[in-house]
């Protein structure tokens, strides 16, 4: 994993876009935020912003103060849009079909897509919460291509094995499990330590 030089801060991009699960995004800010120790920059696509309103209660600037650093989509010239500028990687949380397929093709026309593609040339760390349901072949292509090229496909898809009681406990488990992809100790997670009921039972 690239790592920012001894005097710069260490340095993670989050990119929410307008799939639904915009509280998957909260939630990793909250996260970040809570374990501290990165500079959280934060780039969110006109569809996520419209989603903040229709999926939590909370204003586009409530989610924006979660963050250290916020770029606005259309700044492609912003810090995040070169590779000179270090980062340990980037989040799409959540990963709309539109913004996966365009990262697939290199297509860099808004910021979340030029540094998306940046992470990528510099071979830093990309993990994307692709959501749609059902999934047509051309999604699970676009998938299949991202994982091709060293994107970690990692979609929202919440483990029961912990017994989760609310959504908040769904939320926790995957975005948990989402920053230790990144040596993030999000104190979130429950590691699963195995299963004894089978010895029992037997
Ligand atoms: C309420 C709502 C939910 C949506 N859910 C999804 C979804 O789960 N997956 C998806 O790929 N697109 C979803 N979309 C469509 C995207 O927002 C749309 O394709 C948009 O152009 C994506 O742009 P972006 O990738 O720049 O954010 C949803 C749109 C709305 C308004």
């Amino acid at each position: 994993m690239a790592r920012a030089g001894k005097s710069e801060p260490r340095r993670i991009i989050v990119g929410i876009s307008g799939a639904s699960g915009m509280p998957y995004g909260v939630r990793l800010l909250e996260a970040l935020r809570r374990a501290g120790g990165h500079e959280v920059h934060l780039v969110m696509s006109e569809a996520a912003k419209l989603n903040v309103g229709i999926e939590t209660d909370l204003k586009i600037k409530d989610v924006e103060k979660l963050a250290d650093v916020v770029h606005s989509i259309r700044n492609i010239s912003a810090s995040i849009a070169s590779g000179s500028f270090r980062t340990e990687g980037m989040i799409v949380a959540p990963c709309s079909m539109r913004t996966l397929s365009s990262i697939v093709h290199s297509n860099s026309e808004n910021l979340l897509l030029r540094a998306a593609d940046v992470v990528l040339k510099e071979r830093r760390r990309l993990v994307v919460m692709p959501r749609e349901a059902p999934l047509h072949t051309g999604h699970c292509k676009l998938m299949y291509e991202a994982s091709l090229m060293g994107v970690i496909v990692f979609p929202p898809l919440p483990a029961f094995y912990n017994r989760p009681r609310s959504i908040d406990d769904l939320l926790d488990g995957t975005v948990g499990r989402v920053l230790d992809l990144f040596g993030i100790d999000s104190g979130l997670l429950r590691p699963w330590t195995g299963n004894t009921q089978l010895a029992e039972d037997e």
